[in-house]
């Protein structure tokens, strides 16, 4: 019997997986890539999944990047057809209708970080710490990194971080806005990160996905575009029956109950 590379486990409507490799830094093999893929295929039709939230095991990495090990003895075609595997299998969590979090366990290297970058919202552990060295071995980040990066921190930080290979702690991370948050020290990470998510858990679904999709396909266009794409994802909430439930529990003063219909 094979073992996954990935635990799995469900927690209150929010799928909680964890790259298990420890012995290699929870680094990103191909078994590990082509689970990530299965398992965003599987989530994103399984209505009981609220929300992801991705992490790795012990306390030391998050993810480590590419499985140096395994990228020893590959010719240079075989790194290139994993490096496609990065964006096909990641690319599914990246396109999610579900909110992804990634908590940020330890070190996020290289793919690690890119693959952090890839979630909609980031919690760090107070030691967690973050890198894209890549330049210093000779590549540069090819699963995203000189994109996504930038959006998120601005091309100077980001240029920083890249040309030289700089690593930065949690405190940093967070006033660069890469983390939303950094647990507090000796908390749990994952069930800190289950309980800041719980409005997500106990919102609405159709409303959650609209806002990322307005928020995942404009941003990169210009404002007036952004506004017609806005006006689509706004017009799938307009007939949602979450829409109507909500506007009826102001008036009866209680919690809404949605269903994501
Ligand atoms: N792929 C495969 N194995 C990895 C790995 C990776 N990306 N990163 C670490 N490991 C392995 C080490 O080879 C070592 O294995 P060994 O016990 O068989 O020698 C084991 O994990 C522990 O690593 P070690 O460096 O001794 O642990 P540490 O606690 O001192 O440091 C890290 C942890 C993550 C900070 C450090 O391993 C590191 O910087 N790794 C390189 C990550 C990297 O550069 N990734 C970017 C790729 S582009």
């Amino acid at each position: 019997m094979t073992t996954s590379p990935i635990h799995v486990e469900r927690r209150d409507g929010v799928a909680v997986w964890t790259i298990d490799r420890p012995e290699r830094m929870n680094s990103l093999s191909r078994d590990t890539l082509l689970e990530l893929g299965r398992l965003s295929r599987e989530a994103v039709t399984d209505d009981a999944v609220r929300a992801i939230v991705l992490t790795g095991s012990g306390s030391k990495a998050f993810c480590a990047g590419a499985d140096l090990k395994e990228r020893q003895g590959m010719t240079e075609n075989d790194v290139r057809v994993q490096v496609a595997l990065y964006r096909s299998e990641l690319g599914l969590l990246d396109r999610s209708s579900k909110p992804v979090i990634g908590a940020i366990n330890g070190a996020a290297l290289g793919g690690g970080l890119e693959l952090a970058l890839i979630c909609d919202l980031r919690v760090a552990a107070p030691h967690a710490t973050f890198a894209l060295p890549e330049t210093a071995l000779g590549i540069i980040p090819g699963a995203g990194g000189t994109q996504r990066l930038p959006r998120i921190v601005g091309e100077a930080r980001a240029k920083e971080m890249i040309l030289l290979a700089r690593r930065i702690d949690a405190t940093e991370a967070l006033a660069w806005g890469l983390v939303n948050r950094i647990a507090p020290e000796g908390a749990n990470l994952v069930d800190d990160v289950l309980a800041w998510i719980a409005p997500i858990v106990g919102g609405a679904p159709i409303a959650q996905a609209a806002a990322l999709e307005a928020i995942d396909r404009a941003h990169d266009t210009t404002l007036e575009l952004g506004l017609e794409l806005e006006k689509v994802s706004y017009d799938k909430t307009l007939v949602s029956e979450d829409r109507r439930e909500a506007l009826a529990a102001i008036a009866g003063k209680r919690k809404p109950v949605f269903r994501g219909k």
